[in-house]
């Protein structure tokens, strides 16, 4: 007699989510919030480049074009139909104002024709929970550095969707530095990646630039003097006609906030009491902050998370695994549900 075992098979989680918060028109598909079935990006740089920056009116129209198609292809590419699709997640703040209501009125649009869920997404926690897709041991509680164009932040990954910020920007953001000097020195629109390169000719000793920090607040940031410093240096190179070393700015520079952003990150690390460090956001991309993190915290003896440079930078993948934990935990958004530009880490 054959006896036929029959096992309950456990179904498999499937994310659609959609990222439009400032010049990226991304979609991905993600499996039970670790495994990336697709990730589609349409990068807007090129478009925004002769402006030197990104154009909040430009962006929503790029954004409208394209995130049809986008959405398409992250489908097909992960081979699933919107039938398959479990729940639809969406990043609905903080960003450009216009930039997200595209994605947000497109992820309401299909979760209501597809008979589908719908989760507001918060872009840093999609951010933070970048480090997840790559890391399949990685789980809270850990510490996160979070810099990107728009924010720097170090922020206490209590549990999933749980956070606490330990310390921010007073002013700039670290990656708003970054493309600031960069246009300074020549280098254009987008600043991190073109500063990151040059920097490797430089010499990072060559000029001292200051390292902020806060009176009474340990952990808070502060880059528009840095900003500032090297804005002197180049002005007083051309009063005085002393040539700029471009390579020697950037990477002495470059070394400046890299030395804040891990002094930063260890010191509140060591002092929480906590052995697992992360990075997110754009700024993490940067070769050199992942090389020197990486050495400083071996020699702390905490273990260093990060993710890949595509997941580092604005993409649709770390919408959809964030949108996933909040799934599983029961979060559903209603079809009011609005872009919100300066919307809070944790708020709902
Ligand atoms: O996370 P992101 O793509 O967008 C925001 O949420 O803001 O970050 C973009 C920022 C830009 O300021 C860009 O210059 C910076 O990240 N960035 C870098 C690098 N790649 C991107 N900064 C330093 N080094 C890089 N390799
Ligand atoms: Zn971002």
């Amino acid at each position: 007699m054959i006896t036929e075992e029959i096992k309950e098979e456990k179904k498999d989680t499937l994310i659609l989510a959609i990222e439009t918060s400032c010049d990226e028109t991304a979609a991905a598909v993600v499996k039970n919030g670790r495994e990336v079935l697709s990730n589609i990006i349409y990068s807007q740089i090129a478009l925004h480049t002769v402006f030197g920056g990104v154009v909040p009116e430009i962006a929503s129209r790029k954004h409208i074009e394209k995130i049809n198609p986008v959405i398409e292809a992250a489908l097909s590419e992960a081979g699933v139909t919107l039938q398959d699709i479990d729940a639809v997640a969406v990043t609905y703040g903080p960003g450009l104002v216009g930039a997200l209501l595209v994605g947000v009125a497109e992820a309401k649009a299909i979760a209501w024709a597809a008979g589908k869920p719908l989760v507001g997404v918060h872009h840093i926690e999609g951010h933070i929970s970048a480090n997840y897709i790559e890391h399949k041991d990685l789980e809270p509680p850990f510490l996160c550095l979070v810099a990107s164009g728009g924010h720097s932040h170090l922020v206490l990954v209590e549990d999933y969707g749980q956070y606490q910020i330990i310390g921010r920007t007073r002013d700039d953001a670290a990656g708003e530095a970054f493309d600031k000097v960069a246009r300074a020195i020549g280098l254009g629109y987008p600043g991190g990646p073109k500063v990151d390169r040059v920097a490797r000719e430089g010499d990072p000793n060559a000029i001292p630039f200051p390292r902020a920090k806060i009176e009474g607040a340990p952990d808070d940031f502060s880059f528009s003097g840095l900003k500032s410093a090297v804005l002197n240096y180049l002005n007083q190179c051309k009063m005085k006609e002393v040539p700029v070393n471009t390579a020697d700015v950037a990477a002495s520079f470059q070394q400046a906030v890299i030395d804040v952003l891990t002094d930063h990150t260890i010191s509140a690390a060591r002092r929480i009491g906590i052995s697992k460090i992360a990075i997110a956001g754009g700024v993490a991309a940067n070769s050199s902050l992942r090389t020197q993190m990486q050495e400083l915290a071996r020699k702390n003896n905490m273990t260093f998370y990060h993710p890949s440079p595509v997941y580092c930078t604005d993409n649709a993948a770390m919408i959809g695994v964030a949108g996933y934990y909040e799934y599983i935990k029961g979060v559903r958004d209603s079809w009011d549900l609005n872009a919100v530009p300066n919307l809070k880490i944790g708020q709902r």
